[in-house]
């Protein structure tokens, strides 16, 4: 255990076990449809065991829904009554899409063989393939290569087990207006879907979204946070007849809107990614987190539907996400590392009902942390040079705290050069040169931390854990069709 760690936010203990039972009578238990992204881009992630074990288990999430097909987390999910969407990463729909043997030997690898311990529920296909952001580069391989594992899982007699969705983020139909009613699929993808949706419905499938509220509240500046949070509007937004007072509705209906125009207008929804960021840019904090969570999984537990379909609740929806990831892309922004329920070590910043109920979530225990050993700037040493050590840390570390309106983001200088100097440290696992620096680099056993601003201890990277990268994904797909072509 490390003594001195600290969390802005610790979860807080109810006052009063009367007031518990209470609440346990009365509060809205979240729509059995509530699940948990898991992602992996992290340097020291938990073991996926441990997650499993101390996380999911104990706080009652019903399902999860995996980046990617981690073997550890698949493993670690196998006979557990937990329900599992697996995702198919981008890098990986060329592959898929140009050859069925390679589906099929995906397919065989990440679902057969650990179908007989783990409830799959939906295969993922594509990690927002259609982001305004990665252009058009993934678009002509999505629905092909979703058609080449739906037809592996035919041929694997796994297709009355499972349906195969592709995710897609709200802004390829919700882009100028904010009104639901004026939404329409982005130009460039129109072609794309004119595909995709008779798919899906060929085989039954629903429509999978993801929304990022947080980027929305950055592009439209005149709307306001209570709008995102579920809190009560005094002027709700107008669209014809009908009202909206929050994001996550007209979201679905600007959704519904854009598939009716295209012919689709009984398609099903579910929500692939809901969340809200705690650290990286202004208002992503865990109070403001907190509302985002609480409000969306009572409002879903409400069941109350939206404008456009009254008696619809999304059939699922998955909170986004379970644990902070250092390694991920902040093509969108700095805060993109920061979306975890719970820190990286896999303590809760703030309270959410993800099945436990009104109880506290639980943390994970005797998390095996590397030495009280942290790396700092040497302030006794001329430090003229040193922007290009910070630059080179940062390149490769995590300095996302350290932008505009993150917790570390009032260190100044050298402050800001030692909160660098740390994250290389402790992602290079504390090895001495990590902390050389040209000489400026010296390590200390005082917690360098201040206030919010917390310098990390790295959990120990166990031979288990470091095996599994999706870096290494199409490496190994060449690998596995070559051994599964023999067979
Ligand atoms: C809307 O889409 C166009 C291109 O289709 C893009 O240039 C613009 O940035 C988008 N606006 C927003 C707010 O996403
Ligand atoms: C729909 O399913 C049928 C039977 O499986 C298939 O022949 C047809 O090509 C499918 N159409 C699309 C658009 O997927
Ligand atoms: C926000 O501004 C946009 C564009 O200026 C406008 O279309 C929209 O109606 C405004 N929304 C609200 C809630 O005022
Ligand atoms: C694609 O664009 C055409 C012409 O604008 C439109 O009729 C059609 O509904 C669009 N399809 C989708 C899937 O948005
Ligand atoms: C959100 O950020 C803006 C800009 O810093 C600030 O004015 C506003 O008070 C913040 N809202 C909340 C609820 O913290
Ligand atoms: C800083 O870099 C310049 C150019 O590389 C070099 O001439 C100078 O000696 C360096 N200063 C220190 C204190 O290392
Ligand atoms: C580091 O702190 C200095 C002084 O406050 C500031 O000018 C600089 O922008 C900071 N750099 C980063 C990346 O935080
Ligand atoms: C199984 O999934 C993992 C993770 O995405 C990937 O690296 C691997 O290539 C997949 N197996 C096959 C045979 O494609």
């Amino acid at each position: 255990m490390r003594p001195s760690c600290r969390h802005p936010l610790r979860p807080r203990a109810p006052a009063l076990p009367l007031l518990v039972f209470l609440a346990a009578a009365v509060a809205p238990l979240p729509a059995a449809a509530v699940g948990v992204n898991w992602g992996f881009a992290a340097s020291h992630p938990l073991p996926a065991a441990q997650v499993v074990r101390d996380l999911l288990l104990p706080n009652s999430v019903p399902r999860v829904r995996l980046s990617a097909a981690s073997p550890d987390a698949l493993s670690a999910l196998a006979g557990t009554r937990i329900a599992v969407t697996v995702g198919v990463p981008n890098e990986l729909l060329r592959p898929l899409a140009s050859s069925r043997k390679a589906a099929a030997a995906w397919v065989h690898d990440n679902v057969t063989r650990y179908a007989s311990g783990v409830l799959f529920e939906f295969i993922a296909v594509g990690d927002d393939p259609f982001l305004l952001n990665h252009g058009q580069q993934f678009q002509p391989f999505v629905v092909r290569a979703a058609a080449n594992i739906q037809r592996a899982l035919d041929s694997a007699k796994l297709s009355s087990k499972m349906k195969v969705v592709v995710p897609c983020s709200s802004d390829a139909y919700q882009n100028t207006s904010t009104l639901p009613s004026k939404a329409y699929f982005r130009p460039d993808v129109n072609k794309t879907m004119v595909e995709l949706l008779p798919f899906l419905a060929n085989h039954s499938s629903p429509f999978m979204v993801e929304l990022n509220p947080i980027l929305s509240l950055q592009q439209k500046k005149n709307i306001s946070l209570d709008y995102y949070l579920f809190q009560l509007m005094s002027r709700p937004i107008s669209d014809g007849h009908n009202k909206y007072d929050n994001y996550f509705d007209a979201s679905i209906d600007a959704l519904v809107t854009a598939l009716t125009k295209a012919g689709f207008n009984d398609m099903g929804i579910i929500v692939g990614r809901a969340g809200w960021p705690t650290d990286g840019v202004v208002n992503a904090t865990s109070a403001i987190a907190q509302s985002f969570m609480t409000g969306l999984v009572n409002h879903l537990a409400r069941k109350s539907g939206t404008p456009l379909r009254p008696k619809f609740v999304p059939t699922e929806t998955y909170l986004y996400s379970l644990l902070d990831e250092d390694q991920h892309s902040i093509s969108s922004g700095s805060y993109d590392r920061h979306y975890g329920i719970f820190t990286f070590d896999g303590q809760a910043k703030y309270h959410v009902n993800l099945g436990q109920g009104p109880m506290a979530l639980k943390n994970a225990l005797d998390v095996d942390y590397l030495p009280l050993k942290w790396c700092v700037v040497d302030n006794n040493k001329d430090l003229s040079n040193v922007s290009s050590s910070f630059s080179a840390a940062c390149s490769n570390a995590d300095c996302t705290a350290l932008s505009s309106g993150g917790s570390c983001s009032g260190l100044g200088w050298p402050g800001n050069v030692s909160f660098a100097f740390n994250s290389y440290y402790q992602q290079h696992d504390q090895s001495e040169e990590s902390c050389s620096f040209n000489g400026l680099g010296l390590i200390t056993t005082v917690d360098p931390s201040v206030d919010n601003c917390l310098f990390a201890l790295a959990i120990r990277a166990s031979a288990a854990t470091a095996s599994f990268h999706p870096t290494f994904a199409v490496l190994w797909i060449l690998v596995s069709v070559c051994i599964y072509s023999l067979v």
